[in-house]
């Protein structure tokens, strides 16, 4: 077990002219779950490549534990990867797969005997040792796959996409089942993926990349709570924030027939006549007719105890899709026009030009018992 650091650490692909990665700077505590997660071509696999020694690190450093492994062979940094396409050997029973890397480091048959069976004990894979391959469902290869990972007790667990394969309900089990195990060996580990959930639901804290940089690295409760900048709060939360540029007014923002307070700092941050706003769909309230934005419902989708509506609203002659969550027992009909408004205090805002953000986020109860907004705006 071992702490992971990426100083700075760049990849530039010959021939590209931008950095698949740019000067990343990660630093993941022993026996952490760290996340890597952004869309497709954001450079999580070559981050993940790098640190397993699998692609040149151009400019920068990478340690594992105290040690530089910059230029140290991937064989001898004592890692395990377990990839989206786990290819196990058809041809070797279940035992044989998980022990392969051991028989070639030349562990005693006895020693190797005894690590594939606690392996396959803590992955539930016991009955199966003598089965090959393709007498296993998806799930359970995958989970040799994790078992030829753990039998080698390495220092870290690198993981990329392992789950894609998957259909969504074992998707959803087996990530479950990972995020159990990860916890229970304390093995540091690294995984990616493009799926914003599962990084939310695995990881102790997650890191968000877009294009080679690093956008913000923070607990999933954080990043929820305080995106760092537009990207983040559209990336995370599904359905994802609403996002809105409004006009400023004397003490907030014109959401449609509200003057929304903003705290006094904040309004005095923004540059410009206009601020992008952030509402998630479950900080939507229903407001009175003539108040907040009038949208009308194309779509509402019911889930039981809550119901999603999808609408559009018009603000400034442009249209804007809208996403609120309302009370399943009671929703609007498709085709209805309902009023929303933020609740007070739920807002995030955003610089219109960067897309930075202004103010300090969404505040747990207990920091403060009436929103700051609303302090701050009557003041
Ligand atoms: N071997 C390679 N040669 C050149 N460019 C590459 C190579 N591998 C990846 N890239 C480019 O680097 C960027 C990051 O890729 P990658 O790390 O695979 O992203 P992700 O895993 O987030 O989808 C992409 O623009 C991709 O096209
Ligand atoms: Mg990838």
């Amino acid at each position: 077990m071992s702490t992971v650091t990426f100083e700075s650490a760049t990849r530039h692909y010959p021939g590209s002219d931008k950095a698949a990665v740019n000067a990343l700077d990660l630093h993941i505590a022993d026996g952490e779950v760290l996340v890597l997660v952004g869309p497709s071509g954001c450079g999580k696999s070559t981050s993940l490549r790098m640190l397993a020694g699998l692609e040149d690190v151009t400019e920068g450093r990478i340690l594992i534990g105290d040690r530089d492994v910059t230029d140290v062979a991937s064989k001898d940094r004592d890692i395990a990867m377990v990839f989206q396409n786990y290819a196990l050997y058809p041809h070797m029973t279940v035992a044989d797969n998980m022990g392969f890397a051991l028989k070639i480091a030349k562990v005693p048959a006895k020693e190797r005997r005894e690590r594939v069976e606690e392996a396959a004990r803590i992955l539930d894979l016991t009955e199966y040792l003598d089965r090959k391959p393709k007498a296993l469902s998806g799930g359970q290869r995958q989970r040799v796959a994790m078992g030829r990972a753990i039998v080698r007790s390495p220092q870290v667990f690198l993981m990329d996409e392992p789950l894609s394969n998957l259909d969504a309900k074992l998707r959803v089990q087996t990530r479950t089942q990972i995020a159990a195990l990860t916890r229970r060996l304390g093995v540091t580990t690294v995984y990616v993926t493009h799926d914003q959930v599962e990084a939310m639901t695995m990881g102790d804290r997650v890191a968000v990349l877009k294009d080679g940089l690093l956008q913000q690295v923070a607990t999933p409760r954080e990043l929820y709570d305080r995106p760092v900048n537009v990207f983040v709060a559209g990336f995370i939360g599904s359905p994802a924030m609403n996002l809105l540029e409004l006009p400023t007014t004397e003490h907030g923002v014109q959401f449609g027939d509200t003057d929304h307070p903003i705290a006094r700092d904040v309004l005095a941050a923004i540059a410009g006549d206009t601020v992008v706003v952030g509402v998630r769909p479950e900080d939507l309230e229903r407001a009175p007719d003539g108040e907040g934005l009038a949208v009308d419902i194309d779509v509402v989708e019911e889930l039981g105890a809550d119901a999603y509506v999808y609408g559009h609203t018009w603000i400034a002659g442009a249209r804007h899709d809208i996403t609120a969550r309302v009370d399943g027992r009671r929703p609007p009909a498709a085709g209805s026009r309902v009023h929303v408004r933020p609740r007070l205090g739920h807002v995030h805002v955003f610089d219109a030009a960067t897309g930075e953000r202004l103010d300090d986020g969404i505040r747990d109860v207990a920091d403060a018992e009436v929103p700051v907004t609303a302090i701050d705006a009557t003041a």
